[in-house]
């Protein structure tokens, strides 16, 4: 089962497939259907293509046919080790060989480069990209999904990746990156979501409504995203010399964080963790550098200036 369909890659006219219909996957196909592509889906559960079928999508019988249906296949399951069950099969690592797989499984950096290495010893080429969007938000002119891989195989697939992502971010050809990135900006989101938590109750003990506070947060985010921005400019120059925003702000900030939170009552957890790294910071000797320079106590653990 590995005949190469005839359509040219990288057009509009190339065979996609998706192996995998959770929200995530049955989101992609729909949208490819939406642009008028020829699309083959498989899931493990086949209840779940009815729908898709419906909307023109071709069911294939098993993930081989699927994967022999297309030039393009597009896996999205729930993890590596799941797609690692379907694709290993022996019929289905055949059938790869002259395609491009294109992995939108969330991974770790390892599991992206034991994932390309394996493609490549199938013949297939690999892409692997990391979606930053829930399924609601796909499809969307500022949609972004990371994705690394070699360079002129991502050309071919642009296109089509496209329309899942208006920013589709190529990061370059280790294939680690996306990963790796992925698992950098889920810090930055798990880190402002729990301040935002705290954050919540402290209005809720002041008999602030939460959702006015959420909605306050959501006008500050664009100016904070920029700030955030212009710190990791700091933070890859290696010149911390402040501008602005001098370190011992936050130290005094998150103290009084400390402080607010003590004399309420409330949880207290969260600001002694923030306070902890500023006031050592601090002690370092970083007080008057731009606040970016508290990753310099932040590289190694335990904690080094
Ligand atoms: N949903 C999001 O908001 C979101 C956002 C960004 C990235 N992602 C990523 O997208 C991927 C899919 O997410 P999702 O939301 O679509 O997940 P989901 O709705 O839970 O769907 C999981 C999919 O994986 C399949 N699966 C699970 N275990 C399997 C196995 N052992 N063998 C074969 N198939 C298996 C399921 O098949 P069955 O239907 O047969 O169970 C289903 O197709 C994940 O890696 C997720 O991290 C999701």
């Amino acid at each position: 089962m590995n005949s190469t369909p005839s359509h040219p890659p990288g057009t509009a006219s190339e065979p996609v497939t998706i192996i995998g219909l959770g929200k995530m996957g049955t989101t992609l196909a729909r949208l490819l259907l939406r642009a008028g592509r020829d699309v083959t889906v498989w899931n493990r559960s086949s209840d779940k293509a009815g729908p898709l079928a419906r909307e023109g999508a071709k069911l294939a019988p098993s993930a081989a046919h699927a994967v022999t249906a297309g030039k393009l296949i597009i896996v999205c399951v729930h993890d590596y080790t799941a797609s690692d069950q379907i694709l290993h099969e022996p019929s289905v690592a055949r059938a790869l060989a002259g395609r491009t797989l294109v992995q939108l499984t969330t991974a770790s950096p390892q599991e992206a480069r034991d994932a390309e290495t394996w493609a490549h010893t199938q013949g297939a080429s690999y892409l692997d990209g990391a979606i930053q969007a829930a399924p609601a938000q796909m499809g969307q002119a500022d949609t972004t999904i990371l994705i690394s891989g070699n360079k002129p195989v991502f050309q071919q697939a642009e296109a089509t990746l496209k329309l899942f992502a208006g920013n589709l971010t190529f990061l370059g050809e280790k294939i680690s990156t996306a990963a790796a990135l992925d698992l950098a900006t889920l810090s930055y989101v798990y880190g402002a979501t729990l301040g935002f938590f705290h954050g919540a109750i402290i209005a809720e003990t002041e008999g602030f409504r939460v959702d006015d506070y959420g909605a306050i947060v959501a006008k500050i985010a664009p100016a904070f995203g920029e700030f955030l921005k212009y710190e990791g400019v700091v933070i890859q120059s290696g010149n911390f010399t402040s501008t602005e925003s001098p370190l011992s702000i936050s130290t005094e900030a998150t103290a009084r964080l400390v402080d607010t939170a003590r004399a309420s009552g409330i949880n207290e957890e969260l600001p002694e963790f923030f306070s902890r790294y500023f006031k050592r910071a601090e002690a370092a000797g970083y007080g008057n550098e731009e606040v970016a320079a508290v990753i310099k106590t932040m590289r190694r653990y335990p904690a080094t200036p």
